[in-house]
C-alpha cells in the first residue's frame, strides 16, 4: 500500500532531507524534498500529496506558516512537524493549528516510520468521519443509500473502510436490503473503480452456462461452443467481479470457483492454458452459508475462501426510524417520474408502514409506494391506498377490527412474553416461528374481516366477493374466531 502514498519532506537542512527522503524511500513511500516552504506550497497545488512532514524552524516561511497555508488550501492533508525542542509547548502549540503529529530531533528511522504510518492511518479515519458526516448532514443518505439509523452508518463506514482494500467481501442480508447497491458502492469507492463491475446472478443460469460464462470456453469444447468466448473473470479484469447469490452454485461449480480463487487463475472449459486474474470479488447471499455448510450444501473451504470481510445488511424492520425517509424519497420519484402531485403520506398510513414487517425489505417498499402513489387519487396517500403483502403482522389501522385497537397495541401484544425475559438463540428461532404463523394468521384475520365489514356481516354476500364457498368462509370465520354479528350495521 506505501506505494501509493505521496510525502513532501520540507527542510533547510540537507542532510535531514535526504536522511529522512532515505528512511521513508525503504518502506516504499513516494518521496519528494523541498528546502523551502515556498517551493513546496507551490508544487502542492499541482500535486496532490498524503501528508508533509516540515521541519518548524526555516529561513522565509516557517513550518508554522506553511502548515497555515494548507489548512486554507487543503484542510485533509495532513502535517507532521520535525521539530528541534522536545517542549510540551511547541508541541501543543503546533497540534492546536492543526498538525497531526510532531517528531523530535534526534529520531531513529523506526520514530519516524511509525509516526508517519500513525498520521496515514488517522487520515483515513479522520476522512471517512468527514465525508459521512458531510454527506449525511443535509441528505438522506450516502452514495445512493436512504437512511440515517445508526444501522446503517455502520454500514456506510464499513463501506468507507473497506472499499479501498483488495479484500474479498461477503454481504449478507435478506432479500431487497441493498446488498447489490452495496457491491456497486464497494466498487465505485475503491481504486479499481476506472475499471468494470461485473454482476453474475449465479440463479439465473443452468450449472454447465454458468461455468461458461464465468471461465469462457474455447470453441468446440462442448456442442454448442461455436465460438471461443471469454468468461467474466476475464472480462472483469483489473475491476470487481460480482457473484450474486453464491449460494445457488452447485458444489462442482463451487470446487472450481475455489480452484480459480487460490491459484489466481483462470483455464477456460476445454483449453488447457490458464491464464492469470487479477480481480475483486465480492460475493452476496442471502442465504445462511454457515448452515449450508452444516448440511454439506456449501464447501467449507470456499466459505472461508470468501468470507473474508463479512458486511451483514439489517433488515428494514430493524431500522424502522428509516421508513419515512425511504417513504418521501420514493413518493418523490415516483410521482416525478409519473408526473403526479402527490406531496407524500397520511400520518395512518405512516404508521401502518412503520409497523410493517417488510419480508421483502426496501424492494418492497419500493412496490408499496410505486403502487400507492399509482393509484392514490388524492395528494396525500392514505391508509387505503396501500396494498401490503402477506408480511403483515398487524391489521393495517384501515381494517379496524371489533375492538378498534390500534396495530401498535397488537404488535406488543405478540411480543409481550418476550421482552423480561433473558433469551438464548433457540428462543429466538421458536419468537420468529410464532411471529411467521401470526403473520399468516393476522393475514386471514384482515382477509375475512374486511370482507364481512364491507357487507355489513352479511356472510353470503362476503363469501361471494372472495371468490369463496360459504361454508369454507364459515369455517375460516370459526378457525379465527370472529362472528357476523359483530359487523351487522346498526
Ligand atoms: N438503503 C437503501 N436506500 C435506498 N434504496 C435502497 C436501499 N437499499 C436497497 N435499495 C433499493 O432497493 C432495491 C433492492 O436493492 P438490491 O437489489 O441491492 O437488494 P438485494 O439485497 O440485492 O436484493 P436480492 O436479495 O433480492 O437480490 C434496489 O432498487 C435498491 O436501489
Ligand atoms: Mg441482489
Amino acid at each position: 500500500m506505501n506505494a501509493k502514498k505521496k510525502l513532501l519532506v520540507i527542510d533547510d537542512e540537507p542532510v535531514i532531507r535526504e536522511g529522512v527522503r532515505r528512511i521513508l524511500e525503504s518502506s516504499s513511500f513516494q518521496v519528494e524534498t523541498f528546502a523551502s516552504g515556498y517551493a513546496a506550497l507551490e508544487r502542492i497545488k499541482q500535486q496532490a500529496f498524503d501528508l508533509v512532514i516540515t521541519d518548524l524552524k526555516m529561513p522565509g516561511l516557517s513550518g508554522m506558516e506553511v502548515l497555515k497555508a494548507i489548512k486554507e488550501t487543503q484542510p485533509d492533508l495532513p502535517v507532521i512537524f520535525i521539530t528541534g525542542y522536545t517542549s510540551v509547548d511547541s508541541a501543543v502549540e503546533v497540534m492546536k493549528l492543526g498538525a497531526i503529529d510532531y517528531i523530535a530531533k534526534p529520531f531513529t528511522s523506526e520514530e519516524m516510520l511509525n509516526t508517519v504510518q500513525f498520521a496515514l492511518q488517522q487520515r483515513v479515519v479522520a476522512l471517512e468521519g468527514f465525508y459521512l458526516r458531510k454527506e449525511l448532514l443535509d441528505s438522506e443518505g450516502f452514495d445512493q443509500f436512504v437512511g440515517k439509523s445508526q444501522e446503517m452508518i455502520k454500514v456506510y463506514r464499513r463501506i468507507m473502510q473497506v472499499a479501498p482494500t483488495d479484500s474479498t467481501v461477503l454481504i449478507t442480508g435478506e432479500s431487497g436490503t441493498g446488498k447489490e447497491l452495496v457491491a456497486r458502492a464497494l466498487h465505485k469507492h475503491s481504486t479499481r473503480r476506472d475499471n468494470s463491475f461485473v454482476a453474475v446472478d449465479c440463479t439465473s443460469l443452468a450449472e454447465s452456462l454458468l461455468e461458461s460464462e464465468l471461465f469462457g470456453h474455447v470453441k468446440g469444447s462442448f456442442t454448442g461452443a461455436i465460438q471461443t468466448k471469454t468468461g467474466l473473470f476475464k472480462v472483469a479484469e483489473g475491476g470487481t467481479l460480482f457473484l450474486d447469490e453464491v449460494s445457488n452454485l452447485s458444489l462442482t461449480t463451487q470446487a472450481k470457483l475455489l480452484r480459480v480463487l487460490q491459484e489466481r487463475e483462470v483455464t477456460p472449459i476445454g483449453g488447457t492454458k490458464p491464464t492469470p486474474i487479477n480481480i475483486r470479488l465480492i460475493a452476496a447471499t442471502n442465504h445462511n452459508l454457515r448452515d449450508m455448510v452444516a448440511e454439506g450444501t456449501f464447501r467449507e473451504d470456499l466459505f472461508f475462501r470468501i468470507n473474508i470481510i463479512p458486511l451483514d445488511l439489517p433488515p428494514l424492520r430493524e431500522r424502522t426510524g428509516d421508513i419515512p425517509l425511504l417513504v418521501g424519497h420514493h413518493v418523490r420519484t415516483v410521482a416525478e417520474k409519473i408526473g403526479k402531485d402527490i406531496n407524500g403520506v397520511s400520518a395512518g398510513a405512516m404508521q401502518v408502514l412503520q409497523s410493517y414487517s417488510f419480508p421483502g425489505n426496501v424492494r418492497e417498499l419500493q412496490n408499496i409506494i410505486e403502487r400507492a402513489v399509482v393509484l392514490s387519487e388524492d395528494s396525500l396517500i392514505s391508509t387505503n391506498d396501500l396494498e401490503l403483502g402477506h408480511g403483515s403482522t398487524e391489521i393495517p389501522a384501515n381494517l379496524h377490527n371489533r375492538r378498534n385497537r390500534r396495530a401498535d397495541d397488537i404488535k406488543t401484544d405478540h411480543l409481550r412474553d418476550y421482552t423480561s425475559v433473558p433469551l438464548s438463540v433457540e428462543d429466538l428461532k421458536e419468537i420468529k416461528r410464532h411471529l411467521r404463523e401470526h403473520a399468516v394468521e393476522n393475514v386471514e384475520k384482515n382477509f375475512v374481516i374486511s370482507a364481512l365489514q364491507r357487507h355489513g356481516g352479511n356472510v353470503t354476500r362476503a363469501s361471494e366477493e372472495t371468490g369463496m364457498l360459504r361454508p369454507n368462509f364459515q369455517a375460516m370465520m370459526k378457525k379465527i374466531g370472529v362472528s357476523a354479528r359483530e359487523y351487522v350495521e346498526s
